[in-house]
């Protein structure tokens, strides 16, 4: 996912774009690149000093700094390689034939070749591979005097998806930005305003912000901002407070954001539950929900729509609202989802999860459901994210900023929203009080129990010692254990680059078992539940091949060390809770790993935070 930030203001832009990159990093990136308006007595001498590199901002940065810019306006952008290698000449900000205008874009431009094709036809000549360059000669075409009309009249001729700003050295005192499909947050300061992709590359300047939405145009000067539409209509923007605050954004004593983000946990799910678990009821009031209870009453089914680790949460969700709500449950990939023929019904409920609420495909998936005129509701962590606006309701799971490429404690806060949402359900459905109770008082321990689990780190990290040069691992679970073991693959996957496959146990005879042998280990999430005993088997079965067995067990269960060669305990729970303990340890476990082979743990390579492209 590219990322983008803009300066215009009285300061020096050069380091403020820089910072403002370097908050990007995390979005997963392969190239950087800056324009600044350089010399600007007399505008008729000003000039784009375009400075792109390939590979690290580091690169960037001592490239600007030999430049030494002292221009106050500038763009900047971080590519993630769609259209075209990621290469300097390919790397933002793209600049028209005469290097007057450049544009930083994050997004795809889908019509880009006919585009092309025309302009090359009238003479504009190109440097790139990338979509991008297109929207520069397009703006270059319609350029006059009027730079945002210039912008505006270019946008109507793009098909696709766009986060976009635009400079022009012979405009001193203007920054246009356009939205459509991938977001963008402006920063206001006292005479000085900082355009960029999320909140994290705006927050340690202001927190007073306005959000861009699909379809507008902003122009952005010193003096002030006004947005339009596409038709050319005024928007009144509405000033919003940033509620997080710049040391949520910094890895304080950890080593990489990840295992921060590991050791927060214990706090998300104490965040995602307060103000809502009710153990004197054993319910939880949500607001903000937008369900009556005769719709939550009248619901026969629920599907959530998802993508990577938040479909994993849902799967866990699943097994929520089956066990404790009593309603039956889907969960479908966005990314299958919105391509299938919708079989949902006005009985049913579809919930979105996703932690960035910026996925292209759940979030396509979304529009496709509320076409059909059914509600959509949200399981997200950023607020402000385009999901978080077009959803008719839902939970913000207040796990704070994940830097981290690899999903944790989002999914912690996930699962937690999931945990109320069934429970809220459940009480108004057939759960008796008693019931809503001890599920709620087991929810209401969790934190202490998610802390003691994360006091066991130093043994996870011995035998993450033991397995890490293995190429190839199974991880296996049953019931709400399965996606715990699809979680904890992809992990390992996402971080060590090594292969897990997650299977479901009960699989394993279908076929992965003939992978096995002493060189492939596997891992099983093996909580005392009641499928305990065929899980066993499963163990079994895999050391009668020489495989070796690491399994997450409940703590006291000295059975289990008969058939593993490895055991990591997690603390008793109410059974239907168990996935929050035992997914820690296989956190840990890449982490481990990971950090052992000196690995970009929260950047790791061809990933990115949040897929805003299909
Ligand atoms: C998880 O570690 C990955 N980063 C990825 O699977 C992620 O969960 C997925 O892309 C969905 O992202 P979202 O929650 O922001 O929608």
């Amino acid at each position: 996912m590219c990322g983008i930030v803009g300066y215009i203001g009285n300061k020096s832009a050069a380091p403020i774009l820089l910072e403002g990159l370097k908050r990007l990093e995390y979005r997963g990136y392969d190239s950087a690149g800056v324009a600044i308006l350089e010399n600007t007595n007399p505008p008729a001498q000003a000039g784009l000093l375009g400075i792109k590199k390939s590979g690290r901002i580091a690169a960037l940065e001592s490239a600007v700094n030999l430049a030494n810019p002292t221009g106050n306006l500038g763009i900047a952008h971080t590519r993630w390689a769609t259209h075209g290698a990621p290469t300097e000449k390919n790397a933002h900000p793209h600049f028209d034939c005469s290097g007057r205008i450049a544009v930083a874009h994050n997004g795809i431009i889908e019509n880009y070749g006919e585009i092309r094709r025309a302009l090359e036809a009238s003479g504009h000549f190109f440097k790139s591979e990338t979509d991008t360059e297109v929207l520069a000669h397009l703006i270059e075409k319609y350029y006059q005097e009027n730079l945002a009309e210039a912008v505006r009249l270019a946008l109507r001729h793009v098909r696709g998806t766009y986060g976009l700003a635009v400079i022009a050295a012979d405009q001193p005192n203007l920054i246009v930005a356009a939205r459509r499909g991938s977001p963008l947050i402006l920063g206001i300061g006292d005479d000085e305003y900082f355009l960029a992709s999320d909140a994290s590359a705006v927050l340690s300047h202001t927190n007073q912000v306005i959000y861009l939405s699909d379809g507008e145009l902003l122009r952005i000067s010193r003096q002030g901002f006004s947005a339009i539409t596409l038709d050319n209509k005024l928007v009144d923007k509405e000033i919003e407070t940033l509620d997080l605050d710049a040391m949520s954004i910094e890895k304080g004593v950890f080593p990489h954001y990840m295992l921060k983000e590991i050791y927060e946990q214990p706090q998300v799910v104490k965040n995602c539950l307060a103000g809502r678990l009710v153990l004197g009821e054993g319910t939880a009031h949500i607001g903000g929900l937008n369900l009556t209870d005769a719709e939550i009453r009248m619901a026969e089914r629920v599907v959530f729509v998802a993508c990577g680790t938040a479909s994993y949460a849902g799967m866990v969700g699943k097994h929520f609202f089956e066990e404790i709500a009593g309603i039956p449950c889907d969960v479908c990939l966005a990314s299958e989802f919105r391509y299938n023929r919708l079989l949902i019904s006005p009985q049913t409920i579809v919930f979105v999860i996703s932690q960035s609420g910026e996925t292209a495909d759940t979030i396509a998936a979304l529009r496709e459901v509320k076409q059909k005129g059914i509600k959509v509701l949200g399981v997200i962590n950023v607020v402000g994210s385009t999901m978080s606006r077009e959803t008719d309701g839902g939970m913000f799971i207040y796990a704070g900023p994940e830097i981290g490429v690899a999903s944790t404690k989002a999914f912690m806060g996930q699962i937690t929203a999931l945990s109320l949402i069934a429970l809220k359900f459940g009480r108004l459905r057939h759960l008796s009080v008693s019931e809503g109770k001890r599920i709620g008082q087991g929810l209401f321990k969790l934190p202490s129990k998610i802390e003691e689990v994360l006091a066991g780190a130093e043994r996870i990290r011995q035998i993450a010692e033991k397995y890490k040069d293995f190429k190839n691992f199974l991880y296996l679970g049953r019931k709400a254990s399965f996606p715990i073991a699809m979680e904890g693959a992809l992990k390992l996957k996402e971080i060590s680059y090594i292969h897990a496959e997650g299977c479901a146990a009960g699989e394993m005879k279908h076929g992965p078992i003939a992978l096995v042998d002493e060189n492939f280990p596997s891992v099983f999430v093996a909580p005392r539940d009641d499928v305990y005993e065929k899980t066993i088997s499963n163990m079994e079965e895999i050391r009668a091949r020489k495989g070796k067995v690491l399994a997450i067990a409940t703590a006291g269960d000295e059975e289990i060390t008969r058939h593993a060669d490895d055991v990591v305990y997690i603390p008793q729970t109410e059974p239907c809770l168990s996935s929050f303990l035992s997914v820690v340890p296989l956190q840990l476990f890449a982490y481990f790993i990971a950090a052992s082979k000196g690995l970009d743990i929260d950047k790791p390579r061809n990933l990115a935070k949040s897929v805003t492209v299909e």
